[in-house]
Order: C-alpha cells, then sequence, then structure tokens
C-alpha cells in the first residue's frame, strides 16, 4: 500500500488511470501457475491453463478453493493454510528472476506519457506480492498510489481495492479509468462506478466501455 494523497491537495477532478498488475502490467500468470502446479500434482487433482485462467484477479484463498473443486479428500482451514503459503514461497521464488526487462517498453513509455499529461496513476491489485513485484521490475516511482492485497477484506469483482486506490489518490470513482485483463476486474471496476478498459483476456468482455488490444491504445481514452 501506498498513498501519496497530500494535505490540502485538491485532486478531485483530475483524471487518474487505475492498473490491474499481473496481466496487465507484468506476466506472472506463468509464474501462478507453476507454483499452483506443484500444488495441484502434490494432491493429485487435474490443473491445467484453463483452469489457471480462473484464477486471474481473485484472492489466493479463492484460488485454492477453485483448484479444489476436483479434489475428493478432506482439507481443514490448518492444511488450506499450509497450501497456500507453500503455493506463496514458490510463487515469490519465481518471482526472484524478474527485473526490469519484464515491463515492456511500450508500457514503460505510455505510463509516462500518460503522467506528462498530468494524470495520476495508480496500481490496482489483488496480490499480497504487488510492490514485491513493482520493486522487482523498476516501477515502484511510476505510481502515485498503490492499493493491494494488503489492504483490502474482498477481492475483485468487490470494487473494493479500485474505491481503496481512488481514495489513496483523492480522486473520485467517476474520474478513474481501469484497466483490466480478468473479468472479475472488470466486474468490480464498473460496480465502483468507474470506466472499465479491457485488455488481453478482458478484450472479449462486452462489460468493458473499452477493448484495447495494445497497451498505447489507452493513450487515446483521456
Ligand atoms: C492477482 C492474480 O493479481 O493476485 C491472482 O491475478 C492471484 O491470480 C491474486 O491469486 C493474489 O495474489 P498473491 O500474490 O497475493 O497470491
Ligand atoms: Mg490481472
Amino acid at each position: 500500500m501506498k498513498n501519496i494523497k497530500t494535505e490540502g491537495e485538491q485532486q478531485s477532478r483530475r483524471k487518474a488511470f487505475i492498473f490491474d498488475l499481473d496481466g496487465v502490467l507484468v506476466f506472472t500468470d506463468k509464474f501462478h501457475y507453476q507454483a499452483w502446479k506443484k500444488i495441484a500434482d502434490k494432491l493429485g487433482i487435474y490443473f491445467d491453463e484453463t483452469i489457471n485462467n480462473r484464477l486471474r484477479g481473485v484472492s489466493r484463498a479463492e484460488s485454492l478453493e477453485i483448484i479444489l473443486e476436483r479434489y475428493q479428500g478432506r482439507l481443514s482451514k490448518e492444511d488450506k493454510l499450509a497450501l497456500m503459503e507453500e503455493k506463496n514461497q514458490t510463487y515469490r521464488k519465481l518471482l526472484e528472476q524478474m527485473s526490469p526487462e519484464d515491463v515492456s517498453r511500450e508500457v514503460r513509455d505510455t505510463l509516462q506519457n500518460l503522467r506528462r499529461t498530468g494524470h495520476l496513476l495508480a496500481v490496482g491489485s489483488s496480490s499480497k506480492n504487488a510492490e514485491m513485484i513493482l520493486e522487482k521490475v523498476g516501477l515502484t516511482e511510476m505510481f502515485h498510489a498503490v492499493s493491494d492485497g494488503t489492504n483490502i477484506t474482498k477481492s475483485k469483482p468487490d470494487p473494493e481495492v479500485f474505491l481503496k486506490a481512488a481514495d489513496f489518490l483523492g480522486v473520485n470513482a467517476e474520474n478513474c479509468v481501469v484497466v483490466e485483463d480478468a473479468y472479475a476486474g472488470i466486474d468490480a471496476a464498473k460496480a465502483a462506478g468507474m470506466l472499465a478498459v479491457g485488455i488481453g483476456d478482458a478484450s472479449a468482455y462486452e462489460k468493458a466501455d473499452y477493448r484495447i488490444q495494445k497497451f498505447s491504445e489507452l493513450e487515446r481514452i483521456v
């Protein structure tokens, strides 16, 4: 969580962009997949990339429940916590290999151009590892605020993560544009009363206000 709102600053009329992290700014899905696959294999549960797509935007605990839909055995609350911890350890080890090269020139230039034209930028991610990822890829300084898994109680499609981001920025919801690759994220943005831009997977989602193929197209949405 990062918050730049300064006392007395009148930002409520400024336009802001709130970016999902995984699948929009960086592509960590493959690491989530590898880490969950290790858990699924250990439990003898079938798990593939299609099931992995259902984990986009949802919390770690909900992700585990989706994987366990195919599990016949019984697990206690403690067992589940241990599995989530194990998955996270594997995932964080995989994240270690990330570097600034994992952010495309197009993404970096677009973010810089949006800042230059006076927009406020925030991250709105369900991940509790968001700050580590931003640090590893050298994007921490690009954002005025970060709302992530450490400051929310409900994950997407609940609007909480985006409403908190808007609050951190000091911007009204109607002045926020959310950029998302997950259907759950588009639903969350609409529930927050924000404009929703679908990219990647979500570029096929009819509930998105804008559907884009390339990140740089954001510069036309102002
Ligand atoms: C989201 C991912 O960004 O973060 C989900 O799209 C993931 O797949 C969620 O489950 C929680 O991430 P973490 O890093 O807190 O386990
Ligand atoms: Mg995503």
